[in-house]
């Protein structure tokens, strides 16, 4: 898929405050720092649509993006940032809760994970909790620059097994890396699949 535009639209805490549900999005989701507003960023070859920072908690808003004029990339906070106090956790909570089950265009959720941890406790209740909702998801690994060929394989098969422990069938998986520009691609195409098929 070219990607021909990409335009910033409106950022906001009230999923109410998003745009018209009239057009297709995507979202992108998981631990903070974990990479989402970088891969954004590799998505649509800009780099600085998405604001990223090495810091934890960049990303506290909801975050359209619109592209080709067609469709929409959808940057969300990340979650586990440790230094967040316990009532910010729980508005977080609810404002993406609320986003997530009630955006009817909403097509699927990328689950972005960094292969160089072990399955984190909250990782997997979340992807739980997108099961339980029977929302559509699949799992990123990001960052794999940062490990071997050899090391990535073992923490993307441990990932597997876990997971295979309470799900039948597993999730299309990608692997990708914003800084080697990995996977964009693939996931551009997976993206053009879920587009083409109504
Ligand atoms: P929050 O908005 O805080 O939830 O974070 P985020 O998930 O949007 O992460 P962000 O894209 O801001 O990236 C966090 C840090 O990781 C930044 O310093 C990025 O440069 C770095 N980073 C992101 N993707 C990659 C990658 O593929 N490889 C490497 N080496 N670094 C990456
Ligand atoms: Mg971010």
């Amino acid at each position: 898929m070219v990607i021909h535009s990409a335009d910033f639209v409106v950022s906001n805490t009230n999923p109410s405050l998003c745009p018209a549900p009239v057009k297709r999005e995507f979202s992108f989701i998981g631990r903070s720092n974990v990479g989402k507003s970088s891969l954004i960023n590799l998505l649509v070859n800009r780099k600085n649509l998405a604001k990223t920072s090495s810091t934890p908690g960049k990303t506290q808003t909801i975050n359209h993006f619109l592209i080709n004029s067609q469709w929409y990339l959808v940057d969300l906070p990340g979650y586990g940032y440790a230094s967040v106090t316990r009532s910010k956790h729980r508005s977080w909570g609810s404002m993406i809760e609320t986003y997530l089950k009630k955006r009817s265009n909403l097509v699927t959720t990328f689950v972005l994970l960094d292969p160089r941890h072990e399955p984190q406790k909250i990782d997997q209740e979340f992807i739980q909790w997108m099961g339980d909702q029977s929302l559509p998801f699949v799992l990123v690994f990001t960052k794999a620059d940062k490990l071997s060929k050899n090391h990535l394989m073992i923490a993307i098969k441990k990932w597997e097994k876990t997971l295979e422990e309470t799900w039948e069938e597993l999730p299309p998986i990608f692997l990708t890396s914003s800084e080697e520009r990995k996977g964009r691609d693939e996931l551009l195409a997976y993206i053009q699949t879920l587009l083409s098929s109504d």
